[in-house]
């Protein structure tokens, strides 16, 4: 017997193989739902007991489904439709409003800068987006590893490759994004064109030359770019003082502490004419405290 579990609105759902039949039990972490619907569902819990341990044939396409989403870890929580979100160590649903991106983007080209399993590139799909690409490097090989954590990675782990989960969002969500491999600094007009918007959520933190990354975005964007990341309010505490913190690629390969005003100012110093701050929140990985400040700018050329 095989079993796979998601997760969904605080439920938890295995599907469990055995031969050729194929069953879903469900089960509710403790105290995670309102009581109201804990009474409502223990009612109802005797009647379906028997009926959700027997095993009943379920379409193979959602098996199928269920055992690539398993077969991942991924990053984004993504709805695949039919009941199925990804279990993504972040999930970005719940505080979608706080990034305040344009509520349409129809008609607009899109680049979707860092798309990982591609959570952003299907959003903006969902606004409209007549043509979005979703941009990532390949594997950890091709991001900007610190010297001694690269001599000491094996050739399996700089193979690793990145976001498997887009492929099966992709699929699954009958999605036209086109995702493009690429590295941040060598996003060029002449090989990808312009974009009316360019997305770019939590990457420049990863890079050891952020600065350079923002002018190769700032070239490639037309109407606007939205560049969202983790800041550390403190550092801003000397007046006009643009100041970040040099990380080396510590932790979660993490370059750079940045202030708000010195992440404002880089983006400015990229060629940017305006950059306005629409929106400053706390949030963090899923089902854990929202201890990291996000901003969010937008940023005209
Ligand atoms: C913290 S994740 C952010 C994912 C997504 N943008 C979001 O906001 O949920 C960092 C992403 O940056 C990508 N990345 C790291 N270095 C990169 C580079 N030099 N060029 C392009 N993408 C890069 C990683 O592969 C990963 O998808």
């Amino acid at each position: 017997m095989t079993s796979w579990t998601v997760r969904l609105l605080g439920l938890r759902a295995s599907l469990v193989m055995s031969g050729d039949r194929v069953g879903f039990e469900m089960s509710l972490p403790a105290g995670s739902l309102k009581r109201g619907v804990a009474g409502m569902l223990a009612q109802k819990s005797a009647r379906q007991a028997s009926a959700a341990m027997a095993p009943e044939p379920i379409d193979p396409d959602l098996a199928e489904l269920a055992r690539q989403v398993a077969g991942v870890t991924w990053y984004q929580s993504i709805d695949l439709g039919r009941g199925f979100v990804t279990p993504g160590f972040y999930d970005h649903r719940p505080i979608l409003e706080r990034y305040s991106l344009p509520e349409r983007l129809d008609g607009m080209r899109v680049l979707d800068v860092a798309t990982f399993d591609g959570f952003w590139a299907f959003e903006f799909e969902r606004r409209g987006a007549a043509e979005i690409l979703a941009l990532d490097v390949d594997c950890m090989s091709d991001i900007d590893l610190p010297f001694r954590r690269r001599a000491l990675a094996s050739e399996e782990e700089l193979a690793a490759p990145f976001g498997q989960g887009f492929s099966i969002a992709h699929a699954a969500r009958r999605s036209r994004v086109q995702h493009v491999t690429c590295n941040v600094y060598d996003l060029t007009p002449e090989r990808f064109g312009r974009f009316d918007f360019v997305h770019v959520g939590d990457l420049l933190l990863h890079l050891r030359d952020p600065a350079l990354a923002l002018s190769r975005i700032r070239n490639v964007t037309s109407r606007y770019a939205f560049i969202s990341d983790v800041i550390y309010p403190d550092l801003d505490r000397f007046d006009d003082q643009p100041i970040m913190q040099y990380d080396g690629g510590a932790g979660e390969n993490i370059w750079w502490r940045f202030g708000a005003r010195a992440l404002r100012r880089m983006i400015e110093d990229a060629g940017f004419d305006q950059v306005e701050e629409l929106n400053r929140f706390r949030y963090g990985p899923r089902g854990k405290d929202a201890t990291l400040w996000h901003v969010i700018y937008r940023a005209t050329p």
